[in-house]
């Protein structure tokens, strides 16, 4: 009989660095889904990768002087890294800058191109370059990205547009006939109140001031507008549109994308429509999961540095607790669909309580026993008493209810069951006193019996467990001498053979000091910060006379035409504007101390003379990416320096 196969895919991530246990969450999430699919025998494959074109990247490497992918690479490999160390079992890390991916985009463009789903025109729109979202300007909330809160550009640029209002009826059907295509259900609402019900416009999907993209096969000019080169990679990875696409004949339509809630709108709308438009099957679902908070707002390296004393660097976090403790913690403490606080302090106690108390102890309690009372060797199973039934009861039951949790896709729920058996157990340990027993020779049945049916408490709780935690499960079934590659087939109670060797087991889990840990982390994260504070480039004092520099130290600075596409005030300053300078193929923003002097729209359409490789500083909260060279009179009166007849924006200075 042919195997169910299970296709689980993550976003693709953002080579952004600066990871935190943020990121961790969908992948730990799908990697726990893959192992639990994986030992109900089924044929898994799972996905996840890198999302590496686009405007964020190019104008990273430029800042840098390097190239994209020389600021990539690294990037990447800390991910890789990171993954590695929680214990991430992918079958395929796609890039978007692989060949075979690169490939297949080109070949869904054409194919689209062909269709005539996808057509040339111009737009002019606003653009979030952190979210690389496009938002009309109704779609601004107070002129600024709806998702993210931060500035958006305006742009102009003849362009590609794939008929996205074309699919909205069709969008909205699938939703009603499919209740599983889009869940939790309040996904649903959102998509539809604030996006279907006013009906799609077609969509921008393709950019010529970006180079750092898939070219268009049918215009170089353009590249691929990087979410539908990033949505691509869940059937490029499978080899669709290619010689060989076995692997997409096999896994294709994929069970499950896994996503956070913040990008649910470009799996469940922008996505299925592609599909719709190929062709080609939509995915069978798309879970859009919450996020871990920190201070109540989503955990994001911003975040990380407004809030000081919480660790959430993972590297550091495996390092200190083990990659089943965080793996734990993410699985267990967020309610699944919902957000979840994140605090250092909850993830200690987690440890403590579930871990270090409920498993660990029972674990080492019944090997210590069974060492100390029967020399290492598992006892007789013996005969079922009342004391017996409701803990066997509850074993029996248990892959039912973990099972019906998974299919909700909910590992809370399912963790708890699982920890409902080790708390039984514990409590078991309380009522049947085996220490008591152990002073009775005529009682030695019962005392092995009562060891028996805890060794085998052990052993299933260790085979659930498997899928959520990577580690602990093995040294839990090495310890009874059971097969650590045991699956579900063996859950049935009782499979422990009696005169076993049982090894005693020192806690898997140790028990951290609360407060002492709380304390030191708070130190590193302070140490940490102050470390990257001093590492930002001082301010250069001003004097009346510097003194002379060589001409090479003159050419280190470097100064280009640019030219105001949109300016305004800073929010609660009265001497700064905030400018949008495009200079050559690229958009900088930039804080300039002159709204005494200009006023904004003065300034829009200004050509201007920029230091562009200054080091980005942040004045007022905003970020100012160089600095407009201005003459300053006497009286202390600025003036702007601009070219004295036409340059194009770009142009070099010097
Ligand atoms: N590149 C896009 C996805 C393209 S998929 C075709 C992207 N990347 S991301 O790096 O920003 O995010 C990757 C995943 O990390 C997303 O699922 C996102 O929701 C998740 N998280 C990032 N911060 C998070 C939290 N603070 N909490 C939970 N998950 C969060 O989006």
């Amino acid at each position: 009989m042919e195997r169910k196969k299970y296709y689980i895919t993550t976003p693709i991530y953002y080579p952004s660095g600066n990871w935190h246990i943020g990121h961790c969450y969908t992948t730990v999430i799908c990697d726990a889904l893959k192992r639990f699919h994986q030992m109900l025998g089924e044929d898994v494959f799972f996905l996840t990768g890198t999302d590496e074109h686009g405007q964020k990247v190019e104008k990273e490497a430029a800042k840098r002087g390097i190239t994209p992918l020389e600021f990539i690479d690294p990037l990447v490999a800390e991910l890789k890294d990171m993954w590695k160390l929680l214990d991430i079992s992918y079958d395929r890390f796609i890039r978007t800058t692989d060949g075979d991916h690169v490939k297949c985009v080109q070949k869904i463009y054409q194919k689209l191109y062909d269709s005539g789903d996808i057509y040339k025109s111009e737009y002019s729109g606003y653009y979030c370059t952190p979210c690389e979202s496009m938002w009309t300007e109704a779609q601004l909330k107070d002129g600024k990205c709806p998702d993210c809160g931060r500035e958006v550009t305006l742009q102009k640029e003849e362009s590609y547009f794939f008929r996205l209002s074309k699919y909205a009826p069709r969008i909205l059907k699938l939703y009603e006939e499919n209740p599983e295509f889009l869940q939790p259900k309040s996904r649903v609402n959102e998509m539809v109140n604030n996006f279907l019900k006013a009906g799609l416009q077609d969509l921008c999907v393709s950019r010529t001031t970006v180079k750092w993209g898939v070219p268009l096969p049918f215009d170089e000019k353009h590249c691929a507008y990087v979410w539908i080169d990033a949505l691509s990679n869940y059937i490029s990875a499978l080899g669709y549109l290619s010689d060989d696409d076995s692997l997409y004949k096999k896994y294709w339509p994929a069970d499950l994308h896994m996503v956070g809630k913040e990008i649910v709108r470009f799996h469940a709308i922008i996505w299925p429509a592609i599909l719709m438009a190929l062709g080609e099957p939509v995915p069978k679902q798309i879970y859009g999961h919450g996020w871990l908070l920190i201070g109540g707002e989503k955990l994001s390296k911003s975040k990380q540095d407004a809030v000081k004393k919480d660790l959430t660097d993972p590297y550091e976090l495996v390092k200190r607790y083990g990659a089943d403790a965080v793996r734990y913690f993410l699985l267990r403490e967020i309610p699944f669909g919902s957000d979840g606080e994140y605090t250092n302090e909850k993830l200690l106690s987690r440890i403590n309580a579930d871990l270090a108390n409920d498993l660990g102890n029972l674990v080492s309690r019944t090997t210590a026993m069974i060492c100390q009372y029967f020399g290492g060797k598992l006892p007789a199973r013996g005969r079922e008493e009342g004391t017996d039934c409701e803990l066997l009861q509850t074993a029996k039951g248990l892959f039912e209810k973990v099972k019906s949790a998974m299919d909700r896709l909910n590992a809370p729920d399912a963790l708890c069951e699982i920890f409902a058996l080790v708390a039984r157990a514990n409590k078991y340990i309380d009522e049947t006193t085996p220490w008591i027993l152990a002073k009775d020779e005529s009682k030695r049945a019962r005392l092995g019996a009562v060891l028996y049916n805890l060794a085998e408490v052990c052993r299933i709780a260790a085979v659930l467990l498997k899928p959520f935690l990577t580690q602990a499960p093995a040294l839990i079934l090495k310890s009874f001498s059971a097969d650590e590659n045991q699956g579900f087939e063996s859950l049935a109670f009782g499979n422990l053979k009696e005169g076993s060797a049982v090894l005693k087991l020192p806690p898997i889990f140790p028990r951290i000091d609360v407060k002492k840990e709380l304390a030191e982390v708070e130190k590193l994260v302070s140490d940490r910060q102050k470390k990257e504070k001093k590492e930002e480039k001082k301010p250069v004092e001003n004097s009346e006379k510097l003194p002379e520099i060589a001409i090479d130290d003159f050419f280190k600075v470097e100064l280009k035409v640019g030219e105001v596409i949109a300016c305004e005030k800073v929010e609660k300053s009265n001497k700064l504007l905030h400018e949008t300078v495009r200079i050559g193929n690229e958009t900088r923003s930039i804080v300039s101390g002159i709204a005494k002097y200009y006023t904004p729209e003065e300034m829009v359409g200004k050509k201007v003379v920029v230091v562009t490789n200054l080091k980005p500083a942040k004045l007022c909260g905003v970020l100012s990416e160089g600095m407009l060279l201005c003459a300053e009179s006497a009286d202390g009166t600025l003036a702007l320096l601009t070219p004295e007849s036409a340059v194009e924006s770009g142009a070099k200075v010097g």
